[in-house]
């Protein structure tokens, strides 16, 4: 039964009108399923929202196993994960870092169910700061920042910068929150040591706060910083966010963590207090089985595992770049990034690709709009996909392109 609409007489966060009526992957799948109704026999490739599709690896599968094993015994069932992690993945995790010379104590390690989740939720312990987002870049940062009533200045991400844009004359000096993404998504663009180390000197003489996500980091070929903190003075001014779920194809098992440095200090509090803090209050941790999977997955043989799912899809990369060259469509990406960035072709707006590649091909990929107005004539493809899928969405695009 239809109820009545009836306003409660309490107040809204306004700032949610500001913001468009969805968030890309929604708008993107709704398209898709309204498309669907209409064609019930269309076989949908989707290379849009970048979602893996091998399975898990046989390390992970093996330690879930032996983990759900022990919940169900008495002696070694566990209730409640311990507030930030437990200590054998927030060791691991470490581990890792060293692996990359780079030194993180556990006790900065801060394991929760997803990057996109620790980008958003950052924000609740930082005030209302003046932010610098790139245009284009992963949407969580600009939505997140609306709804809490930030001001965003964006900072022009284009092909001349090489879709890696660096502090200039341009924007002020003073203290920022600024986002980062290396390897970009959606450009696959990936900062080398130098403007990395920009960036980092840039926010240490203005006392601006770096939010790094290095949730791409495992894609990387040759020598550029896989974390922030390979950058001298990163400590002083940078947290990290990074995520098992496209290096170990964790999108739907859930695990990340974010790293927030002892000495990192605002307002005279350390921004670790205050992250702890949040974290007690509004969250419960990740489940025991799936610690153990990620912790698994960062194991000698597991790191082995994933870099073969990492080069599965690298192939895939690799596929739809040589259509792409073929037919001369410039793009960028594809090389250290699971994501390949084009250039719409005969000038065409970036929805108006999608709907044109829905209705005469039925492929689906991410326009760039949605990642800021700097992507309006740009179109995100994923190498997320199946190998089949992949190449079958390659012939069809060979026929309009
Ligand atoms: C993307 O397609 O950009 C990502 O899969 C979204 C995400 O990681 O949340």
């Amino acid at each position: 039964m239809k109820g009545v609409m009836r306003p409660v007489n309490i107040k809204i966060n306004e700032n949610f009108k500001k913001m468009k009526q969805s968030y890309l992957f929604s708008e993107i799948g709704k398209r898709v399923r309204m498309f669907s109704q209409q064609h019930p026999d269309a076989k949908i490739i989707r290379l849009g929202i970048g979602d893996v599709t091998l399975p898990l690896t046989a390390s992970v599968i093996e330690a879930m196993r032996k983990a759900v094993e022990e919940m169900g015994e008495k002696s070694t069932f566990r209730g409640y994960a311990p507030d930030f992690g437990y200590d054998f993945l927030r060791k691991a995790i470490s581990d890792n870092y060293a692996r990359m010379s780079v030194d993180i104590p556990a006790d900065e390690i801060y394991v929760s169910d997803g990057a996109k989740s620790d980008v958003g939720n950052i924000v609740d312990i930082l005030g209302s700061n003046e932010v610098l987002i790139p245009d284009p870049v992963y949407p969580v940062y600009l939505d997140s920042n609306i709804m809490s009533g930030n001001h965003v200045t964006f900072i022009s991400a284009n092909a001349q910068n090489g879709f890696l844009p660096l502090p200039d004359e341009n924007i002020p000096k003073r203290g920022y929150v600024i986002y980062l993404c290396s390897p970009n998504n959606p450009t696959g663009a990936v900062y080398n040591r130098e403007q990395l180390k920009v960036w980092v000197d840039f926010a240490l003489e203005t006392g601006s706060l770096i939010i790094f996500d290095s949730a791409y980091e495992a894609y990387i070929k040759g020598d550029y910083p896989h974390s922030i903190y390979e950058i001298e003075g990163a400590r002083e001014c940078a947290v990290e966010i990074c995520s098992f779920s496209k290096t170990a194809g964790f999108t739907g098992t859930r695990c990340a963590w974010s790293v927030v440095p002892a000495n990192l200090e605002a307002s005279g509090v350390r921004l670790k207090s205050l992250w702890e803090r949040r974290q007690t209050t509004k969250y419960n941790g990740v489940p025991y089985v799936i610690q153990r999977a990620a912790e698994a997955a960062l194991s000698e043989k597991g790191h082995a595992e994933c870099l073969e799912l990492v080069d599965y899809y690298m192939a895939n990369a690799a596929v739809i770049a040589e259509l792409l060259t073929r037919k001369g469509i410039w793009f960028t990406g594809g090389v250290s990034s699971p994501y390949i960035w084009l250039k719409c072709p005969n000038g065409m707006s970036s929805w108006d690709f999608f709907d044109y590649l829905l209705n005469e091909v039925q492929v689906v990929g991410t326009p760039g709009e949605g990642f800021g107005e700097e992507g309006k004539s740009y179109f995100r493809l994923t190498s997320f996909g199946s190998r089949e899928d992949t190449e079958e969405a390659v012939r069809r695009l060979e026929r309009i392109l």
